[in-house]
């Protein structure tokens, strides 16, 4: 029985970050429910293809070595190059040519190493993700990171964002973001909202402006107490698990130390709640037919557009007559305590 209705979704992904793959390296990654190898070629290009030697099936990012622009299996010592191709077997004068090893498009943008991935090999990229202007313009320092690993589908957590009323209740914050415009096009999904921060000098109206690029990041930019971006990855692990990366960069307060607790504490409450939201997305179940409150987010709005990143139909759960997609039992997970028990409390709901 299937946790979800949908498939793993295509876009553009991050898979690492630059650093992770550095020099002429190679890194075992498992993403996508594949595993995959990627590895940086001499003159600096990254290249991401399926583990598997297709000889006899050596994981090349296990003990893989890259020289100049091919990578060499750790088991008999063929080598390719970076489509793939088969370029030389060591012990014979001739190449396999049947030998070939799928690719992904890759992209390096923005501090994050991206890789294409759709389930047909054939479908290249059909987006773009742009360079950050703020990024290059030396008024923004960071980045700082985090990273976690989620038992989720990757579209649970991305509905989270036009979520206003669970804030209250899961993150107990004293104001909810009012989500003044959510509009979409074609892979790209626009929103902004209005949040009121309570500040030691007062309430500061804050503006939230989410800009997603297809269903794997987005750029958040945060305005009002401290100018914040936050470049945003998800990543499906498998059908039902994902993992996020979130890259802050703060708008420089001038001096190194202001900007940098500034930020600490901002990172520090982002992280706060997305640990919050964790117990939430792990436990619930998918309901094809939510019940909503007239005055809810765009959730409709969100999964239709969310919907286009799948591209096969009879992906697991199709022609499921279900509406109700409940999380497996996980008597590990049901020892945690979740942090949204405190909050709930607070609340007088415990
Ligand atoms: S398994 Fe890779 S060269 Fe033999
Ligand atoms: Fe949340």
């Amino acid at each position: 029985m299937s946790r979800y209705p949908f498939p793993i979704p295509y876009g553009w992904f991050q898979v690492c970050t630059p650093e992770e793959v550095a020099g002429a390296s190679a890194k075992a990654l498992f993403y996508f429910d594949r595993h995959l190898v990627a590895w940086r070629d001499e003159p600096g290009e990254l290249h991401v293809m399926d583990a598997f030697c297709p000889h006899l099936g050596a994981h090349l990012g296990h003990g893989g070595t890259v020289e100049g622009c091919e990578i060499q299996c750790p088991f008999h010592g063929w080598r390719f190059d970076g489509d793939g191709t088969n370029v030389d077997i060591p012990y014979s004068s001739r190449t396999n040519q049947r030998a070939r090893i799928r690719t992904y498009p890759t992209l390096e943008v923005n501090g994050k190493s991206l890789v294409w991935f759709h389930p047909d090999p054939e479908v290249g990229p059909r987006w773009d993700v742009p360079a950050l202007p703020e990024l290059d313009s030396g008024e923004f320092v960071g980045p700082v990171r985090t990273r976690h690993t989620v038992m989720a589908h990757a579209q649970e957590l991305g509905e989270n964002a036009v979520d206003a009323a669970h804030f209250r209740y899961v993150h107990n914050t004293a104001e909810v973001p009012e989500i003044t415009s959510y509009e979409t096009d074609g892979p790209m999904a626009d929103m902004r909202s209005v949040q009121r921060f309570p500040t030691p000098r007062g309430v500061v109206d804050g503006k939230i402006e989410s800009l997603g690029y297809g269903p794997g990041v987005s750029i958040v930019r945060f305005s009002g107490i401290v100018d914040t971006l936050l470049v945003t990855s998800t990543t499906p692990i498998d059908e039902g698990s994902c993992e996020t990366r979130f890259d802050f960069y703060t708008r420089s307060l001038g001096d190194s130390e202001t900007t940098s607790n500034v930020a600490q504490a901002f990172v520090a409450e982002v992280d706060r709640q997305f640990l919050e939201d964790m117990p939430v997305w792990e436990h619930k179940a998918h309901l094809t037919r939510p019940a909503l409150a007239d005055t809810d987010g765009p959730f409709m709005a969100f999964r239709k557009w969310y919907h286009q990143f799948y591209a096969e139909a009879d992906g697991p759960g199709a022609g499921d007559e279900r509406t109700l997609f409940p999380p497996p039992h996980w008597p590990e997970k049901m020892a945690e305590t979740p942090a949204r028990a405190t909050a709930s409390a607070r609340h007088g709901r415990g």
